[in-house]
């Protein structure tokens, strides 16, 4: 793969396609890519490093580039471990190299690896100089997490970003959105963006989802910056499709919904599902958007996603305990602690003697402020269309979002 992206930036980055569940819970059919940049001037530096498996690869990234020459400075632009946790093998290889970070990344440089020299502390607006490049660095607190911050490189108008912008999927054929493919995805005819639009939509709900606020204060900060280019942590670098990036992340810290239905369901014996498939065969005679997720079957992290793509989300779920069947109360527990808003919502779900399920999603949806645009489809035993009637739901969906 071509490591150059402009004279003086190169990709140093690595393909993981060893891990099943990032942060062991988010599966990686398409891998996922650490990315880490060279800017190489008079002086040099490294953003960010890669994840520990992945050491002797990226430190003959870094030599392949730089060749005899040392690296200055090491930017950590985020100290989540996918990207920090090579720190020490940099400290070890360039004893030199100024750890550059900000007063909050100085106690996690500590904590995790033991640094406590030779950092070099800066605040919004501080720059430094590499010779005829310049690094400005903006701190964007909370994506995702206290510390993070974002390096522009002014004279390139290349902004890095952190996991900002990133997305799952590791790179194939190229690492700018002039010809990266998704990794094992064999559509080359694929449009970049489009490509790896799904995967971004799930690192963004399942990672970042909760922080919609703080991103949307970061893009404000950042809207006075003229950037030609996107250099995140994971996935392509973006150049051809900056717009596009730019307003997908927009929407999603938005929480604002596509038109069309995600339905989620979860069920033991079968009842519960068929009305979820109910209400699915009714959507689609009606030519209404919607996918389908079973929460027994598929990990829950396509579930967010498609929960963050579009404006309605109908949940099922028997009654279990005289409760919501666990793996619907665990769903809705991840939508409620990612924030999530502007929602239309309807449950339903079978029970044999006492319902409660329908009744305690509505609870939950109520909370968030969702627009329960059904009381709730609550049928004991069985699933018909007379005791659970989808249609009329499917109805009212359907006036909604051809409104
Ligand atoms: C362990 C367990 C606990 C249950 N608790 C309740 C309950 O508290 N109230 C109730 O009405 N039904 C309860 N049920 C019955 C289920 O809600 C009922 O079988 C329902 O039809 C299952 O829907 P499903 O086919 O979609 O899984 C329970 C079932 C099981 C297996
Ligand atoms: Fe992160
Ligand atoms: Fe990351």
């Amino acid at each position: 793969m071509n490591s150059r992206i402009s004279e003086r930036i190169r990709y140093v980055g690595v393909n993981d396609l060893k891990k099943s569940l990032f942060e062991g819970m988010w599966p990686l059919p398409f891998g996922v890519s650490y990315n880490s940049y060279l800017v190489i001037d008079d002086k040099v530096a490294l953003i960010d490093t890669a994840e520990a498996g992945y050491a002797a690869e990226y430190m003959e990234n870094i030599r392949r580039e730089l060749g005899e020459r040392k690296v200055d400075y090491l930017v950590v632009n985020h100290m989540e471990p996918d990207h920090s946790s090579l720190m020490s093998m940099i400290r070890e290889a360039y004893p030199e190299a100024r750890i550059v970070g900000n007063a909050k990344t100085v106690p996690m440089i500590k904590g995790y690896y033991g640094i406590c020299e030779n950092l070099h502390i800066v605040k919004e607006g501080d720059s430094i100089s590499l010779g005829n490049s310049t690094l400005t660095f903006h701190m964007t607190p909370m994506v995702h997490w206290p510390e993070t911050m974002m390096t522009y490189f002014h004279e390139e108008k290349t902004l890095f970003s952190g996991d900002a912008f990133g997305t799952f999927g590791a790179l194939a054929d190229g690492i700018t959105d002039a010809g990266a493919r998704l990794y094992g995805c064999s559509d080359a005819a694929a449009d970049t963006f489009e490509a790896f639009n799904g995967e971004m939509l799930r690192y963004y709900s399942n990672i970042v989802g909760k922080y919609g606020q703080t991103v949307q204060a970061a893009m404000k900060k950042l809207a006075g910056l003229e950037i030609s280019r996107i250099c995140s942590t994971h996935g392509p670098v973006w150049e051809k499709n900056i717009a596009e990036v730019v307003s997908c992340y927009d929407r999603l810290s938005r929480y604002e919904g596509e038109k069309g239905v995600c339905i989620v369901y979860a069920s033991m014996y079968g009842n519960t599902e068929k009305a979820a498939m109910s209400l699915a065969a009714e959507l689609e005679k009606r030519g209404v958007r919607y996918a389908v997720h079973n929460l027994c079957t598929e990990n829950v992290s396509y579930a967010y996603r498609d929960a963050f793509r579009y404006d309605t989300l109908a949940v099922g779920a028997p009654t279990y305990n005289n409760d919501i069947f666990p793996p619907a109360f665990s769903f809705m527990y991840g939508v409620s602690a990612r924030l999530m808003k502007n929602r239309a919502f309807a449950a339903f779900g079978s029970f044999t003697w006492a319902g409660a399920s329908v009744k305690l999603l509505n609870e939950m949806a109520s909370k968030l402020g969702f627009d329960l645009i059904s009381e709730g489809l609550s049928f004991p035993q069985a699933f018909t269309p007379e005791k659970c009637d989808m249609a009329a739901l499917a109805d009212t969906i359907a006036s909604q979002v051809t409104e």
